[in-house]
């Protein structure tokens, strides 16, 4: 699988009257083309600032970004936000979405602003809205729209123009669980499927089941990270052995797969 993302050794410091904070402390990184990461880690770990930097929003103040090969920190600012648009899509916790533009048009949006909205663009908006549940709410302004629908929209909307790389900080923040469970789920496959490297930010620990990895942030750096592929191989060898189950010969591949992924 192709590298899609990468950091190496990105910090980022604060300087104020109270001292240095060191926020991102070194991280190294890289995610692959169709996977999928959860950032976790207490309040003021750092994970809302690593993503800033990976959506180019924030500059890291040492340390490259590689985004498909590109490094973001040696681009200037009229580089950084044409690239930004073309290859990131992002929803952040509030999800900014333009109030006076329906669900369908705010998803289109992404695509009018790339100058890529074309006669297939409505479909692909539509089917992507479908899948996230609102194929009877294209037409509704976000004041129509429940925080949970909104959230959907907002991230049918980072999905949309095809990006590289999609970044989500607590995509599910203002869904009930079962609803956020669905979401998360819905955005995994999307991402699986569309071979688009996924980084989310999120503080509920049960929705880190869909994700391939789950990288845990402590004082700015990584403390941890625990591959969810190798865990669910895992099991189903485990479960086979257990029952003696036929058709072993597939558990080579499925145990191999984490290892080569
Ligand atoms: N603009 C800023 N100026 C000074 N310090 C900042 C700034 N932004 C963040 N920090 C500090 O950097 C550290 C990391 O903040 P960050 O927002 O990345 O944490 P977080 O992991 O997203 O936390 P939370 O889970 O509460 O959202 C914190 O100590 C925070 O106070
Ligand atoms: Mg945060």
């Amino acid at each position: 699988m192709t590298i899609a993302l990468e950091t190496r050794t990105v910090t980022k410091t604060y300087k104020s009257d109270s001292g240095t904070i060191n926020a991102v402390d070194g991280v190294s990184l890289t995610v692959k083309a169709g996977e999928f990461v959860a950032l976790v880690g207490p309040s003021g770990s750092g994970k809302t600032t690593m993503l800033a930097m990976l959506a180019a929003l924030l500059k890291p103040t040492s340390g490259g970004i590689f985004i498909d090969g590109h490094d973001l920190t040696k681009m200037n600012e009229g580089e950084r936000a044409q690239f930004r648009r073309e290859k990131i899509g992002f929803t952040f916790q509030a999800n900014n979405l333009v109030p006076y533009l329906t669900a369908q048009e705010n998803v289109e949006l992404m695509l009018r602003l790339n100058g890529r909205f074309d006669r297939k663009s409505r479909e692909r908006s539509n089917d992507l809205l479908a899948r996230l549940g609102l194929a009877e709410r294209l037409k509704n302004l976000p004041s129509q729209l429940s925080g949970g629908q909104q959230q959907r929209v907002a991230i049918a909307r980072a999905l949309i123009h095809n990006p590289s790389v999609v970044l989500a900080d607590e995509p599910t923040a203002s869904l009930d669980t079962e609803r956020a469970f669905q979401v998360v789920e819905t955005f995994a496959n999307l991402i699986h499927e569309q071979q688009r490297a996924g980084v989310m930010v999120t503080h509920d620990l049960r929705l880190t089941q869909y994700v391939d990895r789950v990288v845990q942030m402590r004082d700015g750096q990584i403390v941890e990270i625990v591959d969810n592929r190798a865990a669910i191989a895992e099991q189903v060898v485990k479960h086979a052995d257990n029952h003696h189950l036929e058709g072993i010969k597939v558990l080579p591949t499925m145990k191999a797969q984490p290892v080569m992924a």
